[in-house]
């Protein structure tokens, strides 16, 4: 771990150490901020809540929220909740996964392009829905997220 982020890292489980369950918004606060949870944290972490590492690594590999290596630089979720299944995202998702070559939870080899599902993104009347780094676009199709996705490439 870079030391910025080891002093990201302290400063977040300062925060938190003494909160009751804070363990899942300390986490979320360290991936928020650093982009994802350092295995390495989990020692520290674990001292300061009063967990083993065994515990931590338990939450963290439970929620597949959670990513333990650093996702690439644009971050594709497809929803996968009923309302987008319905219209199609099932396809969507395949077209999605061999456009990167890449599967649920990884990243392209060129560091690009991370793909996640996601359960719903409060977006169901204009299903299906793909949210491509901090933005939802809806009734997305393959011709739409080859678009997205060919936007995103051109940004960074
Ligand atoms: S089900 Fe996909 S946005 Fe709600």
């Amino acid at each position: 771990m870079e030391p910025e982020n080891f002093s990201k890292l302290q400063v977040h489980i300062d925060r938190y150490k003494l909160v009751a369950g804070g363990l899942l918004p300390l986490l979320h606060a360290i991936q928020d901020d650093i982009g994802y949870i350092p295995e390495e944290s989990y020692a520290p972490i674990g001292k300061a809540l009063n967990l083993s590492v065994a515990e931590v690594h338990g939450v963290v590999s439970f929620y597949h929220h959670f990513r333990t290596q650093p996702a690439g630089k644009h971050v594709v979720h497809i929803c996968r909740a009923e309302s987008c299944q319905a219209m199609g995202s099932t396809e969507l998702e395949a077209h999605a996964k061999s456009l990167l070559g890449i599967d649920y939870h990884e990243t392209s080899a060129d560091s690009a392009f991370t793909l996640e599902p996601v359960y719903c993104l409060g977006n169901c009347s204009l299903s299906p829905s793909v949210m491509v780094d901090e933005k939802v676009h809806g009734r997305v199709s393959k011709a739409r997220l080859d678009s997205l996705i060919q936007a995103a490439r051109g940004t960074k």
